[in-house]
Parts: C-alpha cells; sequence; structure tokens
C-alpha cells in the first residue's frame, strides 16, 4: 500500500524506527503484508530461511513477541533457538557480552534481543558479528511492536479507502514515561506524517515531550481521544516504578481508563489498540477490549508474526528480491 521500494532496507540491524525513513519502514511493512499469507495456509512453512539460524535471547518475560519471532522463524524454515536469561548461565553471573560472545561464537545469523537496559541491542551491535534486532530495551525502544502497529493501522486506512498515514490523527494514553513502544511509534508515526497525541497524567509523561517527539502532550483524556482516528493503550509498567509512586488503580481508571463514554468521542470508525498485556479495568474496560467493532488488539498479534517474518527475512538474507516473490518461493 505504500508502494514502498523493497530493496531500501540495507540495515545489518533493527535497534530502533528512530532514523527510519518512510522508504525503509514501507519496506518491511509490503514484505509483511507479502508473506503474512504463509499463516493461512493449510501447511504453513516456507524454505527461504533454510540454513539460517535464529537465536531469541530474552532477558525479560515475554508472550507475543517471544512466540512469534519463534514461529516467524519456524515458518520460513530457520532453525530458531530460545534463551531465557533466568534458565540460562546468566544466572551464575556471565554478562551480558560474554554471554553473546559465546552464541556468537556458534555463528548465527540474527540474534532477538529483549532487555530490561536500554541501549543493551546497540551496545551488542557494535561488538558483535550477528545482526541484532531489539524485541524491547528497557523503557527506550519496541520497534517490531511498532512496525506491527503500522501494519494494523495501514489495514485500518486501506479498509476507509485511505492509501497513506498523512494526517491521520492516533491518540497513545496511559503510562508514556515508561513505554518503549509509545517512543517507537512516535518516531514512525510522524516520520510517516501521522498527528499524534500523547495522554496520561504528569508524573508518568516524558519530560519535554512535545520538543522531544513532535507531539502534543493532553492532560485530560476527553482532550487527547476526541476526533482520533486510532487510540493506542498502554498499561501501567508497574515493574518499571518504585512501589512509593504506584497509583490507586481506581482512581487512574477513573481518570486514564478507556471507557465507552470516552471512545464515544473518537471518530465513529476509530480503531483501539494495546500492545498488551491487557490490564481490564485498570487502563481499559473489559466491554471496549473486546469490541469487536472498534478493538484490533488479537489483530495486532496476527500481524506482529507477519512483520517479525519480514524482518527476520530482511535481515538473514539481505534482502533485494521482490516481495510479491517471498511467500511463493
Ligand atoms: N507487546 C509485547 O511486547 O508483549 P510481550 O511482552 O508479551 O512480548
Amino acid at each position: 500500500m505504500m508502494n514502498a521500494d523493497n530493496n531500501a532496507w540495507s540495515r545489518k540491524h533493527l535497534l530502533g524506527m528512530d532514523g527510519l525513513n518512510r522508504e525503509e519502514i514501507g519496506a518491511i511493512l509490503d514484505t509483511a503484508s507479502a508473506i503474512r499469507e504463509v499463516n493461512h495456509r493449510p501447511i504453513k512453512k516456507v524454505p527461504i530461511l533454510k540454513g539460517k539460524t535464529v537465536i531469541n535471547l530474552f532477558y525479560e518475560n515475554s508472550t507475543r513477541t517471544r512466540t512469534s519471532f519463534e514461529l516467524a522463524g519456524k515458518r520460513m524454515s530457520a532453525d530458531v533457538v530460545n534463551i531465557s536469561a533466568s534458565s540460562s548461565s546468566v544466572s551464575k553471573g556471565e554478562t551480558l557480552l560474554d554471554t553473546m560472545a559465546n552464541l556468537q561464537a556458534m555463528n548465527p545469523d540474527v540474534v532477538v534481543l529483549r532487555h530490561p537496559n536500554s541501549g543493551a541491542p546497540h551496545f551488542l551491535a557494535r561488538h558483535l558479528d550477528a545482526g541484532i534486532i531489539n524485541a524491547g530495551d528497557g523503557q527506550h525502544e519496541h520497534p517490531t511492536q511498532c512496525l506491527l502497529d503500522l501494519l494494523t493501522m495501514q489495514d485500518h486506512l486501506g479498509k476507509m479507502g485511505r492509501d497513506n498515514f498523512e494526517g491521520m490523527t492516533v491518540a497513545i494514553c496511559g503510562d508514556v514515561l515508561h513505554s518503549r513502544v509509545a517512543r517507537s511509534n512516535a518516531f514512525a508515526l510522524r516520520t510517516l506524517g501521522a498527528k499524534v497525541r500523547f495522554s496520561g497524567p504528569p508524573t508518568l509523561m516524558p519530560s519535554r515531550a512535545e520538543e522531544v517527539f513532535d507531539v502534543t502532550v493532553h492532560h485530560r483524556m476527553e482532550e487527547a481521544v476526541e476526533g482520533a482516528d486510532v487510540v493506542m493503550m498502554l498499561r501501567l509498567q508497574q515493574e518499571r516504578m518504585a512501589a512509593a509512586y504506584l497509583p490507586s488503580v481506581r482512581e487512574y481508571f477513573r481518570y486514564w481508563g478507556l471507557t465507552r463514554q470516552r471512545l464515544e468521542l473518537t471518530r465513529p470508525h476509530a480503531v483501539v489498540m494495546h500492545p498488551g498485556p491487557i490490564n481490564r479495568g485498570v487502563e481499559i474496560a473489559t466491554d471496549v477490549a473486546d469490541n469487536p467493532n472498534r478493538s484490533v488488539i488479537l489483530e495486532q498479534v496476527t500481524n506482529g508474526l507477519a512483520v517479525r517474518m519480514a524482518v527476520l527475512y530482511h535481515l538473514c538474507t539481505g534482502a533485494a528480491r521482490s516481495a510479491s516473490n517471498i511467500a511463493g518461493e
């Protein structure tokens, strides 16, 4: 839909959305759009990454990202190895760099890293030969989540007969301060010409957000969602907060929960997104999360598999093949 040049992707790593241009984003989305039909075939496998090795190295818990990277590699016939830091020699004191050097000695093509420290994937990319995919680093970036969000928004725009993101309004609401998803989406959506509104309590908003992210900031949720095309809800990232700063859940929902009443302020076609895991009754009401006409939360998960296939394909092959040929191989 973005009519991107599929050859536009020439990077060895995917570390963040900050700095990616429209053509690079379009190349991944086009590949994902072409390859996703593999996931609906009776035999969900193509041989395009046969002989390639992908290591998923997760220092934080994950359901969606880890499962979809594993399935993505396997559906393209790569050898996929999954490592949780908690069940590895990390628990015996091995450093990140030593762990990676040992994995590098087995010559993987790509390492997918989730890590609680912002910048960990960038550090590894400077020291190791394998391609590195950032699967979420601290509160910094989560580029594949952003790309799957963009693919979901692009599908939604397509249903309305629109072929680009120009002028679309996206309200990103909740704990923006600790959200790597909000950061990655703000960078990419501004690159694509969408308008971005951040909304959340002042204590959960990055300082100078307007200047840093080129967004508007709204401390009343009603103002942020009014007339929006997309509402992206964020969970409270309590694992990144000191106990003394945890808000009361009941009070938080009253001011910052996406309810049916607040959803009615959006444009009639607006969709509700959430990177998951959702916390019902905290940042989103159950009837909104499960609204079949508005919630695209599970479509995001489906698109996550396609996007991760596309990213692995580009990084493993240094892809220069046409997107339309990929699924047919
Ligand atoms: N959205 C997301 O990153 O979910 P997981 O933590 O389950 O991977």
